[in-house]
């Protein structure tokens, strides 16, 4: 059992001189220069960090979440030199996508030249890098001045963690700090991009969507394997059951009254029924017990894991959550909803 130290920054507003924030962010620097992990809020959930460069600090991550080894980590930096000392080329495609998205919520998958640790890139001779909007992440960056692998702050097969008291719950006692910035505003991970060849590919949707990239660079595709499951998806943390809830999630989609109809059957088996749904949809609904994720689809992103992380064995058996369209973040929505689900569809009507 690791001491977990937690500092409190919910209130991040940019200070001058030698605050109690400040003070939080060197100590947490001085603690990931010296190896240790410390997870810390990002725009779109909250990461677990480690010096990138340091194999053994990074091995602290593997096995506070237990993370498959073969499952490659991101590495985080504040600028983009710090991003061009990590990689063999800056390609013109990556570079036309850092001016348009980055600092944000996007990942871009490059050439390693070898200065992370081997463990960062599984093995692998790329490496996804992000430069995090978030001004604590930025704050904590250029004070440590390395490069951060971080992967979601969750335990493995969790959903990701978009407040701190959800990496606390998953990992008090196995890493060694936490930074409380409050909630996380996109509330899904990055879209991740491999940007080694002529033309984007989307292996992991989210914020900054299909369309955007199309508008920056002209050309986009996507990793087959996130539409068929038949072929193996370039991005190698895609393959394994993800954001999974306590309880059963079945994907419903149709009318509020199909619905209806569903949780009535399962509740007249005698389970006890949660339901994660639209404002809209909800008002409508008897469940056991209801999560509600406001009706525009940044909401419906923003609230997403929380609501899956609220239903306990205790208290339902079984969730269910309405469908989204799969346009611009709702693409995202419904890649994370299906892999909560195990791909578990209820009929269309
Ligand atoms: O928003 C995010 O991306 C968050 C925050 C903390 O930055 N991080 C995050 O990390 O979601 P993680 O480890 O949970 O997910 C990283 C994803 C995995 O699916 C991994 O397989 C993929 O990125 N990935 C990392 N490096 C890669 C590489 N070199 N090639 C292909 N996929 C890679
Ligand atoms: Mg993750």
């Amino acid at each position: 059992m690791i001491e977990t130290k937690r500092w409190n920054l919910t209130s991040h507003a940019p200070s001058s001189g030698q605050e109690p924030a400040d003070q939080a962010v060197l100590d947490a620097s001085h603690m990931l220069q010296s190896g240790k992990t410390v997870a810390f809020p990002t725009e779109t959930v909250y990461g677990l960090g480690a010096d990138a460069t340091n194999e053994s600090a990074v091995q602290r991550i593997f096995t506070a979440k237990g993370r498959p080894a073969d499952n490659p980590l991101i590495a985080h930096v504040a600028t983009k030199d710090q991003l061009q000392n990590l990689v063999e080329e800056l390609t013109p495609l990556a570079d036309c996508l850092i001016e348009a998205f980055a600092p944000g919520p996007i990942t871009f998958v490059l050439r390693s030249n070898g200065v992370c640790a081997s463990n960062v890139t599984a093995g692998l001779s790329t490496v996804g890098i992000r430069m995090p909007a978030h001004p604590v992440a930025q704050r904590l960056l250029s004070t440590c001045d390395i490069p951060l692998a971080a992967p979601s702050a969750n335990t493995s097969g969790k959903p990701s963690p978009t407040r701190a008291d959800h990496v606390w719950a998953d990992l008090y006692g196995r890493i060694d700090g936490l930074i409380d910035g409050g909630k996380t505003g996109v509330g899904l991970e990055s879209t991740v991009v491999d940007c080694t060849g002529e033309i984007p590919v989307i292996l992991r949707p989210g914020a900054i969507t299909q369309d955007q990239i199309k508008a920056a660079w002209g050309s986009v595709m996507t990793d087959p394997a996130l539409v068929a499951t038949t072929s193996q998806p370039k991005a190698p943390g895609m393959k394994y059951t993800h954001y999974a809830p306590e309880v059963p999630l079945i994907l419903a989609s149709g009318t509020a009254d199909f619905l209806q109809k569903q949780i009535t059957a399962e509740q007249a088996q005698g389970k006890r029924v949660g339901l994660l749904a639209t404002d809209h949809t909800a008002k409508d609904i008897h469940a056991d017990r209801i999560y509600t994720l406001g009706d525009e689809l940044p909401v419906v992103a923003q609230r997403l894991y929380d609501g899956l992380r609220l239903f306990k064995k205790s208290d339902v058996d079984v969730i269910f959550c309405e469908t989204f369209p799969e346009e611009g973040i709702g693409l995202a929505i419904m890649n994370r909803l299906k892999k909560a689900a195990d791909d578990n569809m209820n009929g269309f009507s």
